[in-house]
């Protein structure tokens, strides 16, 4: 089925000018990108997105990487997008990546990922909810 799916391009990758290649790799995927916007993220708003996370040993860190530097947040529209944005990422470590994948290439370490993608279609609803309107999203 045709899904949506929210997805981070992380201050890493940010810093480093990714943007246009990693965006390259999910069109290449079939995934359209249905809304997308630059943002700096507060620490707060930080924290409130990765409030599941508040009581892992990295929360701080993550936090504090995420308000770090700009982020691109965006809306991915293509079937099964969920799991074919989480193919396309590859794993949360780099070192546990596959080849070709957006995170074996890019990324720095296991914090410093170069993206977020949802882990599922309830989360993705919930996290696109967090960062766009209904009116922002144009499929
Ligand atoms: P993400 O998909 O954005 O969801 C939570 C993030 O926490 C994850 O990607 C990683 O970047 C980060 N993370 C997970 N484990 C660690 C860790 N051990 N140290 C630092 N950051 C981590």
């Amino acid at each position: 089925a045709t899904e949506r799916t929210l997805s981070i391009i992380k201050p890493d990758a940010t810093n480093r000018n990714l943007t246009g290649k990693i965006n390259a790799k999910f069109e290449e995927a079939g995934l359209r990108i249905v809304a997308q916007k630059r943002i700096k993220l507060s620490m707060e708003q930080a924290g409130q997105f990765y409030e599941v996370h508040k009581e892992r040993p990295f929360y701080g860190e993550l936090c504090e990487f995420m308000a770090s530097a700009p982020v691109v947040v965006q809306v991915l529209e293509g079937e099964n997008a969920v799991a074919k944005n989480r193919e396309v990422m590859g794993a949360t470590n780099p070192a546990e990546a596959a080849d070709g994948t957006i995170r074996k290439e890019f990324a720095l370490s296991i914090g410093e990922n170069s993206v977020h993608g949802s882990d599922a279609p309830e989360t993705a609803a919930q996290e696109i909810a967090f960062f766009f309107s209904g009116l922002e999203i144009v499929g």
